[in-house]
């Protein structure tokens, strides 16, 4: 038996058990649109089409972007005149661009559109392939879908910030895809180890960047040498304004080295810890830098620093637990503890001006307060053994005076 008369009764059958679009998901003032109405009848409608989405809240019917009559229930009339029929991916930003490019228009429907997506599209990498007849890169349907857009800021949308990261490796974490190009296709595995996918997609931390934040939302391309800075920069503004007052920002940039990339990778920026800048195996200056020079000297310094910074911090803990333990006044410890703990994080930003007189300034201040909450934590362990040696003192006399007193009633009950 061929098994098309099998589809065609499955399809019959779903029909009739679902029935078309219930009339409840058209909303209201689409109601009597023509297309959406015989398209729903004869059970073609686009996969994964969302009446919900803001072209059909507009009113824009499929005839918005298809063109055509939508007030006819005759095919022949609805598919002829203006319409448009299914754009080819070549032609789609143009398809798009006609609303989305027309500041009046858009401006009708919301004062604060903006509408310079197609031509930030066309100085991408994707839009200038395109127009030289790629048809694999993305164009407007294949990060937004044609049917089921809808604003970035709805979770169920493709270019939402949690779901750009699987969006763009659909394509780029493709081998296939890919292998025209010969470029990697190791940037999402990156990505999702690192801690910006990390605090992204597992903690949702919209604050983190996804995929477009650092590429652009049309304009994708991969940031040049000198651009890199300021990428990272956007969020990790005193990290960039410190690194680009060095001395070796400038020879980064003499050598075409890559600012932030060189010390931290790009689609896999680690947790950094203290250890990097230190001449040790984990150091990353002793890859470009050796004993005797001006690198290899700042990084020893400024670890010892840090080291000392860290060392204090942690014997200012332990004396503040035992204070905690004894029920001792702590507040003031509390206070010094949070200045010297602030005081670190300042010190490793200031590491990025490579500058140990710099990053002195910081530990200099957190060495002052770790050491004084250490000092009044030994004061207040102090005080409690005086006075706990101060109680045992005061028991053993009353213990004694109660002794005596009751020796004292006997020989008075005797006489
Ligand atoms: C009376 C029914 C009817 C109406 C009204 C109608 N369509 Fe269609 N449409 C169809 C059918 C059936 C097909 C599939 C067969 C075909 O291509 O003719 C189709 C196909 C299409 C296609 C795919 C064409 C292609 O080349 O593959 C698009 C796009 C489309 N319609 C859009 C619209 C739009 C926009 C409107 C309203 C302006 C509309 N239709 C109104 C019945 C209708
Ligand atoms: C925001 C613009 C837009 C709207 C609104 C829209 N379409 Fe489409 N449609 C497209 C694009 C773009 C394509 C090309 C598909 C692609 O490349 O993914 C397409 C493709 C199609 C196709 C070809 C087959 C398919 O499933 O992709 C049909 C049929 C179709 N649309 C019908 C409709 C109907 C019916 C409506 C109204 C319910 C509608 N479209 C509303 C943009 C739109
Ligand atoms: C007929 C005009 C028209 C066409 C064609 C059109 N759009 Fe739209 N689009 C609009 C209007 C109007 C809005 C709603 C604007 C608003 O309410 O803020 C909108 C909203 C959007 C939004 C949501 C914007 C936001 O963040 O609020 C996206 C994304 C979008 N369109 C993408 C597309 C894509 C992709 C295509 C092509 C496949 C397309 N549009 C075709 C008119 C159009
Ligand atoms: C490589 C993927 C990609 C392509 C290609 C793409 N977009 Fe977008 N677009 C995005 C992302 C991601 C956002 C959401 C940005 C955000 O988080 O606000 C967006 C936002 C938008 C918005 C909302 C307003 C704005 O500018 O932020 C509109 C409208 C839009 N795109 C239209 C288009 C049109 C039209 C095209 C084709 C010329 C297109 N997009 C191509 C990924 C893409
Ligand atoms: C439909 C598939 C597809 C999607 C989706 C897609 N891309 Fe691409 N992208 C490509 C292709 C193909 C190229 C061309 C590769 C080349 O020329 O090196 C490309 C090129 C690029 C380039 C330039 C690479 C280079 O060095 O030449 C960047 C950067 C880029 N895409 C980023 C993104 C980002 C970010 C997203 C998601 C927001 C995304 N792409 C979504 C297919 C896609
Ligand atoms: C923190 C910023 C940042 C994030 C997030 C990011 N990229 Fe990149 N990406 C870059 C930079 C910078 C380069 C250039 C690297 C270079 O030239 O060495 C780049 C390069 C690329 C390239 C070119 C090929 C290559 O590997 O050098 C592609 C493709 C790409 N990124 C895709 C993506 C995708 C897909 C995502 C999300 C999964 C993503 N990027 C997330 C900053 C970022
Ligand atoms: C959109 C904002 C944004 C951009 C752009 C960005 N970052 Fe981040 N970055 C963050 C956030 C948020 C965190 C904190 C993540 C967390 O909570 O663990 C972070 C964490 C980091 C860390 C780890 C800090 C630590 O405490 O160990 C490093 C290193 C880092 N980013 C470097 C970079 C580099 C290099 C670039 C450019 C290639 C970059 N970032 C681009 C927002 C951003
Ligand atoms: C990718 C190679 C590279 C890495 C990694 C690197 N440096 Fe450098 N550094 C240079 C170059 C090139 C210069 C300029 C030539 C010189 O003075 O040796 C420089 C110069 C310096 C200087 C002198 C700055 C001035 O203003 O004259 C210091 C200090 C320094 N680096 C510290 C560090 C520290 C600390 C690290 C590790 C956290 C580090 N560097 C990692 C390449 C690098
Ligand atoms: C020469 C190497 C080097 C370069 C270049 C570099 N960093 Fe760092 N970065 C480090 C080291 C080493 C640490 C760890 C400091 C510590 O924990 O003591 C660090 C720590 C960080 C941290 C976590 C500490 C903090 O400030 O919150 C961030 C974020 C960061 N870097 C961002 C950047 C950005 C953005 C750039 C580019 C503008 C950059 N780095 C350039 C070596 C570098």
């Amino acid at each position: 038996m061929s098994r098309k008369p099998f589809g065609v009764l499955l399809a019959w059958l779903a029909l009739v058990v679902a029935g078309p679009v219930a009339a409840q998901d058209i909303p209201e003032t689409l109601q009597n649109d023509q297309c959406i109405a015989c398209h729903s009848d004869v059970g073609y409608l686009p996969d994964g089409l969302l009446l919900a989405g803001p072209h059909m809240r507009a009113e824009l019917s499929c005839a918005g972007c298809h063109g055509g009559d939508n007030t006819t229930d005759d095919e022949e009339i609805a598919h002829a005149g203006t319409f448009r029929g299914v754009p080819d991916a070549a032609s789609i930003p143009a398809f798009c661009g006609r609303c989305h490019s027309d500041l009046g228009f858009m401006r009708s429907y919301s004062p604060s559109a903006s509408t310079d997506q197609v031509a930030n599209y066309y100085t991408s990498v994707h839009g200038q392939k395109l127009r030289t007849g790629d048809t694999h890169v993305a164009q407007c349907a294949s990060c937004h879908t044609a049917h089921a857009v809808l604003p970035a800021s709805d979770a169920r949308s493709s270019v939402h910030p949690m779901n750009v990261p699987a969006l763009c490796n659909g394509c780029h974490g493709d081998a296939e895809t890919m292998a025209d190009y010969g470029i990697r296709t190791t940037q999402y595995r990156d990505y999702v180890g690192s801690v910006h996918g990390q605090a992204l997609l597992e903690r949702e931390d919209l604050g983190a960047p996804a995929c477009n934040d650092c590429h652009g939302n049309h304009g994708a391309q991969p940031p040049g040498i000198e651009s890199i800075e300021h990428v990272c920069g956007m969020c990790h503004v005193n990290n960039a304004d410190y690194f680009s007052a060095t001395g070796m920002a400038r020879a980064f940039a003499d050598e075409q080295l890559h600012a932030c990339e060189e010390c931290h990778g790009i689609h896999d920026v680690r947790k950094t810890f203290d250890a990097m800048v230190s001449t040790g195996d984990d150091s990353v200056c002793t890859t470009c830098h050796e004993e005797g020079d001006d690198g290899y000297a700042a990084a020893d310094s400024m670890y010892a620093q840090l080291s000392a910074l860290v060392a204090a911090q942690d014997s200012a803990l332990a004396v503040t637990e035992r204070v905690r333990e004894i029920g001792m006044d702590d507040i003031e410890i509390g206070f010094l503890l949070r200045d010297a703990h602030e005081s670190t994080i300042q010190a490793r930003t200031l590491v990025h001006t490579f500058d140990p007189s710099r990053t002195a300034e910081a530990t200099t201040v957190g060495l002052e307060k770790a050491n004084e909450a250490i000092r009044i934590g030994h004061e207040e362990i102090g005080d409690f053994r005086f006075r706990r040696f101060g109680f045992g003192i005061a028991t053993l006399l009353i213990t004694i005076l109660t002794i005596a007193l009751f020796f004292k009633i006997r020989e008075v009950e005797r006489s």
